[in-house]
This record gives C-alpha cells, sequence and structure tokens, in this order.
C-alpha cells in the first residue's frame, strides 16, 4: 500500500506548488490522478516503459487496452506520430483542447507497452486548467486512462478515484466534480473516412459538419456484444462500467419505456428482487420501486452525461439486485449515453414496442 497523497486544487487558478508536487512524481515515474474535463483521468509519464507499466497494475487493467496520451499543446503531437494528415490539424484547430481523441500512426519514440503492441497511438489535449498546467510542467505527453479500476465506471469526482485506487497510486490533484461526465470521442482518422470506435464528449453531428464524412463503427453502436475480432479499438471487447447490480436497459419510444419498465420492475419484485430504478425527471414520478433515482431532464443531455457515472456508482451502495434503466435517443451527447448504458448492462436491451 502506499500513502496516497491528496491534493486540492483551484480548478480555475490551479496553485503553483501543488502543480509542481505532482509534476515531480510524473517525472520521476509515478502515478498522479487528476481532472480533465470529462473524467478523472490517472497519468503517468507515456514514454517511460516502467511508469506505464505500474500504471496498468495500479488500475489492474488488461494489458492489450492501450491508454489515451495527454497532450499540452498540438505542437506535442509532432513527436509521438509518424505523419500529421491534414485532416488532424484541421480537427484539431476545431476541437482542442477538448473532449476528441485522435488516434494516429505512432512515432518510434512511444513505447510498445504505452500502445499496447499497437502501430497507432491514441492522443488527446484536455480542456482543463489543472490538467494543462500537469502537462506543461511535468514536461512530457502523459499517458492516461479513466482512473478507476478495470471494469468500473469512470470517476467524475476525487471520490470516486479514491473509492477505486487510494493506495495504489502516489498523488491525486481534487478539483471537484468533472464537468462532461462522459469520456472523450475517439476518431480513428487512419481509417477512410475517419471512424468513431468509441463515442463521447464531441458529438458525431459536429464532427460530421467539420470533416465531412464520419463513419460509426458498428461497436459504438452496438445494441449486442459486437465479436472480438471486430472491435479494432481494444477497449471495446472488456466489460465496463458494471455497477454491482444486473442491469437491464429498457428502449423504446418514451411513453412505451415507462409501460415496459412498470411491468419488468412488477415482475421482478414478485421474484422477490430489490428493484432499482434508472429514470429522468420526465418519468420518474410513473415509478415505484426500492429505489428510484434520476438522470435529469430528457431535454438537457448535459446533465444527464454529467450524473451517468456517479448513479451508477451509488447504485453500489444501494441494496438492491436489479436496476432497470430507461434508454433515451442516441442523438447528439445520447449515443454517448446509451453506448455507456448498455455495455454497463452487459447489453441486456428490452425493446419496448407499441403493443
Ligand atoms: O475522456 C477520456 O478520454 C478520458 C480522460 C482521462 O482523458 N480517458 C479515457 O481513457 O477514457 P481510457 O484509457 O479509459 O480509454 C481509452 C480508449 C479505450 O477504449 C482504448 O481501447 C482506446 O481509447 N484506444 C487507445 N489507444 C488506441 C489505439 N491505438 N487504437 C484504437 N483505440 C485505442
Ligand atoms: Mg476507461
Amino acid at each position: 500500500m502506499k500513502n496516497t497523497l491528496e491534493l486540492k486544487v483551484d480548478s480555475q487558478r490551479p496553485e503553483k506548488e501543488k502543480i509542481n508536487v505532482a509534476a515531480e512524481i510524473i517525472k520521476k515515474g509515478g502515478l498522479v490522478a487528476f481532472p480533465t474535463e470529462t473524467v478523472y483521468g490517472l497519468g503517468a509519464d507515456a514514454l517511460n516503459s516502467k511508469a506505464i507499466l505500474a500504471l496498468f497494475k495500479a488500475k489492474k487493467r488488461p494489458m492489450d487496452n492501450p491508454p489515451i496520451i495527454h497532450v499540452g499543446s498540438v505542437r506535442a503531437v509532432d513527436k509521438l506520430v509518424k505523419k500529421m494528415p491534414p485532416e488532424a490539424e484541421v480537427l484539431m484547430r476545431h476541437f482542442w483542447p477538448g473532449p476528441l481523441t485522435l488516434i494516429f500512426e505512432r512515432s518510434d519514440i512511444v513505447p510498445t507497452v504505452t500502445v499496447a503492441g499497437l502501430e497507432t497511438v491514441a492522443i488527446r489535449m484536455p480542456n482543463h486548467k489543472v490538467a494543462l498546467a500537469l502537462l506543461r510542467k511535468s514536461g512530457c505527453p502523459i499517458a492516461a486512462p479513466s482512473a478507476n479500476l478495470a471494469g468500473k465506471p469512470s470517476p467524475t469526482t476525487a471520490q470516486h478515484v479514491l473509492d477505486d485506487l487510494d493506495g495504489r497510486i502516489d498523488a491525486i490533484l481534487d478539483a471537484g466534480p468533472t464537468k462532461i461526465g462522459v469520456e472523450s470521442t475517439v476518431l480513428d482518422i487512419t481509417a477512410k473516412p475517419p471512424q468513431i470506435l468509441r463515442p463521447g464528449g464531441t458529438p458525431y453531428e459536429k464532427l460530421k459538419k467539420i470533416v465531412g464524412r464520419v463513419k460509426l463503427h458498428p461497436a459504438a453502436v452496438a445494441e449486442k456484444e459486437v465479436s472480438i475480432e471486430k472491435a479494432r479499438s481494444p477497449g471495446l471487447k472488456h466489460k465496463h462500467y458494471a455497477p454491482k447490480a444486473e442491469m437491464v436497459i429498457v428502449e423504446g419510444a418514451e411513453s412505451n419505456v415507462i409501460g415496459r419498465a412498470k411491468e419488468l420492475i412488477e415482475s421482478y419484485r414478485q421474484r422477490g428482487y430489490n428493484v432499482g430504478v434508472l429514470a429522468t425527471d420526465e418519468t420518474v414520478s410513473y415509478y415505484e420501486a426500492d429505489v428510484v433515482k434520476s438522470l435529469g431532464s430528457r431535454s438537457n443531455l448535459e446533465i444527464v452525461a454529467r450524473n451517468l457515472f456517479k448513479l451508477l456508482r451509488e447504485f453500489d451502495l444501494e441494496n438492491v439486485n436489479i436496476i432497470i434503466a430507461e434508454g433515451i435517443p442516441a442523438k447528439g451527447l445520447g449515443l454517448a449515453i446509451m453506448n455507456r448504458l448498455r455495455k454497463a448492462s452487459g447489453y441486456k436491451i428490452v425493446k419496448a414496442n407499441n403493443r
């Protein structure tokens, strides 16, 4: 067990001394959790193989699932990639700093462990003052997967990080809850046309406006698990975001969803289950169950995204055996939200049709 150093830091004006302490740890090969605009990341020097091995170990992350490399400037990308495709420059100009990760062909300076043996590398510039200050002070690219134990929902607060990793990492920079709440969109620009491997904080519709054609990888929209061979992004094939209780997603038009969810709640309760419901503000009053939580209004998906992982983690503290979750339309941020919910359920999806 390590003694994890907790550094509370101002999200708008990060205190220099605290950033210096965290940067020194990164430079020496240590592990520091830090906030980004999406979720908290667990950072290590991306060019230090030993540090990266420790990173995988701390998270209990499978070695075949590479982390995203974070940079503090567009220029810092050059030495990490083989070539700079013209569409990358356009995308970086429009969306960085921000929740968009780009897949490039990698250069030789990126250690094999950092990319899990792949010839490509995932890079993004986060839009958070603390993350950017840490990157600048450390002077190296920082590999940072989400700062959760593998398989758990990504952390949107420092407390979530500590719940999973206290004693396993050197330090955490705590700047309060993250703004977006779901991870970055992963866009493979080595594919023609560019392909979204993971929907996230930058919506598909916005990317399309800038680059014209964008494909969605089948796994990104999957309602069922895609086969491992088809999962081009290694993370797609691993268990993810799962709460302890079993989870079922009810998808369809709002009015049908309420009816079908109520039937399911009733039938599980009759079988003696403690039932939890993950609803929305518009529907929450329709349900009677052991625990009912609302993600927020269907008309404000930014709030729904921000609450999603927090509520999934909160259900772990409740005495429920099953969670019935409402689906929402997979548009805009809704695509990322539904991707995480479907994964969290292990693709246990019930279609609520007109009957
Ligand atoms: O918002 C985010 O992206 C957060 C914050 C901390 O920046 N990070 C994050 O990292 O979610 P992580 O490691 O939990 O997810 C990285 C995803 C995984 O699905 C991984 O398989 C994929 O990116 N990935 C990494 N390198 C890749 C590569 N070379 N080709 C395809 N997919 C890759
Ligand atoms: Mg993750």
